[in-house]
């Protein structure tokens, strides 16, 4: 596995690549990895040639700098699990390799106010107006900003996301529709740990305690599926609202019964839409999300 710092550099390796007609598969990540980003790297080894990676910490889709300060950083761990893996590059640049000088003093003047990140011709129309975006002003500019750049570079045939962040995977999808680019965009299912748990980056920084309750997130979710059948979506929403609630550690911030392509509240269950209950919390000041697809 070669480990690439440098644009210029990862592209001449990639060039050569493509130029002997292997197609390329791309699992972005922000390092921190678990197994969820390794059963896309193993998804991308069955679809395509040749396997890149890229592990890049993104400031810009940060709304709390704190969470930004806090995030887990493991780069040499994350080289080892990529590589066995069977990951073949690994692109890590450093920030100014990724956004230019006049990018980053914006970055750092204008931290709280996220306007300047849309460099971009991309209207999310009402995909980022409900739920993650609706709870993160700016959250998925910056996903979309960094993620745009990346394909830029990599130029991958197929690039690969987790279905718990389910809305950020739509915002993909239409950000590189509206780009006009010409790559396929996966979806893969959600890994769990084997109490339920939906894996992430951030169960790292639970509390043992924290720890012992999370997987109740998944417990109350499935629930959720079992129950939507003898229950109006109101009452359901109810139902889970209540159960949350009851748990003084928890802060529930939302609990959303949505149509799974537009991602608006469904206020009713319908034979023509699947739906798809997400839900967001905070355990302590831990802030976790978590989906399941009702029908
Ligand atoms: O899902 C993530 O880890 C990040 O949002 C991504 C897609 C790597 C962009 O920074």
């Amino acid at each position: 596995m070669i480990i690439f710092n440098y644009i210029e550099q990862i592209k001449i390796c990639l060039s050569n690549l493509k130029h002997s007609g292997k197609t390329v598969g791309f699992v972005p990540t922000m390092g921190a990895l678990h197994q969820g980003h390794i059963s896309l790297i193993e998804k991308a080894k069955q679809q395509c040639d040749f396997v890149v990676s890229s592990i890049f910490v993104n400031p810009t889709q940060f709304n709390d700098l704190n969470d930004l300060k806090k995030y887990p950083r493991s780069l040499q761990a994350d080289c080892v699990m990529l590589e066995k893996a069977g990951c073949d590059v690994v692109f890590s640049p450093e920030i100014n390799e990724i956004y230019t000088s006049e990018e980053i003093k914006l970055m750092q003047q204008q931290i709280e106010d996220k306007t300047w990140m849309l460099d971009m011709v991309v209207d999310f129309g009402m995909l980022d107006k409900v739920m993650e975006g609706a709870y993160r002003k700016g959250h998925f500019n910056g996903v979309a900003q960094v993620v745009s750049k990346l394909f830029r570079i990599i130029e991958p045939d197929k690039a690969y996301f987790g279905q718990k962040d389910f809305q950020q995977l739509a915002i993909i999808r239409s950000m590189t529709k509206q780009l006009g680019m010409s790559i396929e965009i996966i979806g893969c299912p959600i890994v769990r740990e084997v109490d339920g748990l939906a894996m992430s980056s951030r169960n790292t920084r639970l509390s043992k305690e924290q720890r012992e309750l999370a997987p109740v997130i998944s417990i109350i979710l499935f629930k959720s599926k079992e129950l939507y059948q003898s229950l109006t979506v109101g009452e359901l929403k109810s139902f889970v609202e209540k159960e949350f609630n009851s748990i003084p550690q928890i802060n529930l911030e939302y609990f959303e019964i949505v149509d799974v392509n537009t991602l608006q509240p469904i206020l009713e269950y319908s034979q023509t839409q699947s739906a798809i209950a997400c839900v967001s919390l905070k355990l302590g000041e831990i802030r976790l999300i978590d989906n399941v697809i009702l029908y």
